[in-house]
């Protein structure tokens, strides 16, 4: 199998590797169907985590299929869509009793560390009956990735250490996946002030998005003096550490509150100070942490009830082939505004059928955030669709075979809505609870069922959305279910902005000879 092993500080590679095997009664083996790299992956690769020795596969994070379980699991079985927590915990020893699972005396933090992780097309996952969690029909396996580590890390040592209330003020120093983990977990209990610190402007700007009330892009003694100014001079009731290193950590001290929490959640390499000779009197509590996961149940049931989407913060796409790339995207945040990376692999295709249900229909988040409910077009639906052409301009028209837009015609609407969901499938996208359609996809086989094509338009004024990007993902999704090999669209050349989109999902652009101002797209669903 292929897997990116760690080859000693600065060095790793996707290599050939045997397949994992059970090695105690209670492992399952696991197909990984979708990762991600943690920023403590890349302190592993600077070679600060002596632990983590070379030839160790990396990765802690993803989510996948059940392949192999072993005598003694009870809760799993092959072919289950499971979640992979990052830390492993036998549920019986004197910590994971006390719910301390980070230090479980046969577990904790061992994936991708001191046991080969995540980043590789299989993974053995030690004490599976407590250590996996059940994918819920319709999950989207995407948003589900970021609860193997960062939305419970961010929760459980920011916001439950911090003691978070409603009508408090917090800040946070970080604004990267943990931080903003924090910031969206921490509107569970609406605290009044949300501020958020970091030094990179698109951080910031992506905090406030996401519900930061203030954004301080400062460090040190500037920083404090603008959270004091903000705060009356009193300063904050909870302040979250998510950077790991001494001045934060410092800047924590000058901002917390009387009576109020410093909850570390950085990784330290070095001492920080501790000013005691300010703080003795001050009623402050100072937490650290290491992730217990102890809240991934009830994370994943706020995640499903649409709550919080932690889906926002996944900035880029790779296939497991493309993993170094993943890595160098990642490790360059600054530039390519990176937060966090998915990475598939060619497992993504065996995805139980159940993951979209039985007639088809299918919640997508976009990455902005917009939640909508997809489904298959019915004849009664031709009111909706002849609404739904009156605003989708030209260039959001990508139904090149309709010709105009305003003339949409009866018969073209009556083929439309009267598909045979064989040879053709039409889905429709709404918003919430609206009965306006946002986005349509189509679907159409060619005869060999070796190829398909699809064309997608969306609303005018929902462009710009993640729409399109989403209703590709799920055209491609539901064309691979079909086993069709090619996936094609045919787009205006002009249309850059789509075509790098598609570009992105792996789609490469041909020449289309029969007519020199459209282009066409193509994915090969096999290799996808
Ligand atoms: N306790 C745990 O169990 C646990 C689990 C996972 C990660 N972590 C740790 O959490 C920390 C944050 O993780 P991440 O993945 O979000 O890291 P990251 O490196 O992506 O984000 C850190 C952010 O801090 C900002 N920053 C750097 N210096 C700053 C300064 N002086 N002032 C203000 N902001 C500054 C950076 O711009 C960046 O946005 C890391 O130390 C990571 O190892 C801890
Ligand atoms: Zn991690
Ligand atoms: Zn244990």
């Amino acid at each position: 199998m292929k897997a990116l092993v760690y080859e000693g500080p600065g060095r790793k590679s996707l290599m050939e590797r045997p397949m994992p095997k059970i090695a105690a009664a209670t492992d399952a083996i696991v197909k990984v169907t979708r990762t991600t790299i943690c920023g403590t992956d890349l302190h592993i690769l600077k070679g600060d985590v002596p632990t983590c020795t070379p030839g160790r596969i990396l990765g802690h994070e993803g989510v996948g299929i059940v392949e192999e379980t072993g005598a003694g699991v009870t809760q799993f079985a092959k072919g289950d869509h499971v979640l992979i927590s990052c830390i492993s915990s036998c549920g019986k020893c004197e910590y994971c009793r006390r719910s301390m699972y980070s230090h479980c005396t046969t577990g904790g933090w061992i994936l991708g560390n001191t046991i080969d992780g995540t980043q590789a097309e299989y993974v053995r996952i030690p004490h599976a009956d407590t250590s996996l969690y059940p994918i819920p029909q319709g999950a989207d396996e995407e948003a589900l990735v970021m609860l193997s580590d960062i939305l419970p890390t961010g929760f459980e040592c920011g916001v439950l250490n911090g003691k978070v209330q409603p009508g408090g003020t917090v800040a946070i120093v970080g604004a990267g996946p943990i931080g903003l983990a924090a910031l969206l977990t921490t509107q569970f209990y609406s605290p009044a002030e949300i501020i958020m610190i970091d030094l990179a402007e698109n951080r910031l700007a992506v905090a406030k998005r996401f519900g930061a009330t203030q954004a301080i892009k400062s460090s040190g003694k500037d920083a404090a003096h603008q959270v004091l100014a903000l705060t009356g001079g009193k300063g904050v009731d909870t302040a979250i550490e998510a950077v790991g290193i001494p001045s934060t950590f410092e800047l924590c001290q000058e901002i917390v509150a009387p009576g109020g929490v410093i909850a570390n959640i950085g990784v330290h390499g070095v001492k920080a100070d501790l000013h005691l000779e300010k703080l003795w009197s001050q009623n402050i509590a100072i937490t650290t942490r290491l992730v217990d996961t102890a809240s991934t149940p009830m994370l994943l049931k706020i995640v499903r009830a649409g709550k919080i989407d932690p889906k926002k913060l996944i900035t880029h796409r790779f296939g497991l082939d493309q993993i170094a790339d993943a890595y160098e995207t990642f490790s360059h945040a600054a530039d390519t505004k990176a937060l966090k990376v998915i990475i598939e692999t060619d497992a993504v295709r065996a995805i139980p059928a159940g993951a979209m249900d039985d007639d088809l229909s299918t919640a997508l988040v976009t990455h902005t955030g917009l939640m909508l409910h997809v489904r298959t077009v019915k004849p009664e639906d031709e009111p909706l669709l002849a609404d739904f052409f009156r605003h989708v301009t030209p260039e959001d028209l990508r139904f090149r075979f309709l010709g105009g837009v305003r003339e949409v015609s009866h018969e073209r609407l009556l083929a439309m809505t009267q598909v045979d969901h064989v040879t053709a499938e039409h889905f429709l996208a709404f918003a919430g609870g609206s009965d306006a359609i946002v986005a349509a996809a189509m679907v159409a086989f060619d005869p060999s069922m070796t190829k398909a094509e699809v064309a997608i338009s969306v609303r005018a004024d929902d462009r710009h959305k993640g729409v399109g990007w989403e209703m590709l993902r799920h055209a491609a999704h539901y064309a691979q279910s079909r086993g069709v090999s090619t996936l094609e669209s045919l787009e205006s050349r002009e249309n850059h902005e789509v075509i790098e989109l598609e570009r992105e999902q792996g789609f490469v652009a041909v020449p289309y000879p029969d007519d020199p101002t459209l282009i066409l797209i193509r994915k090969d669903l096999r290799s996808a």
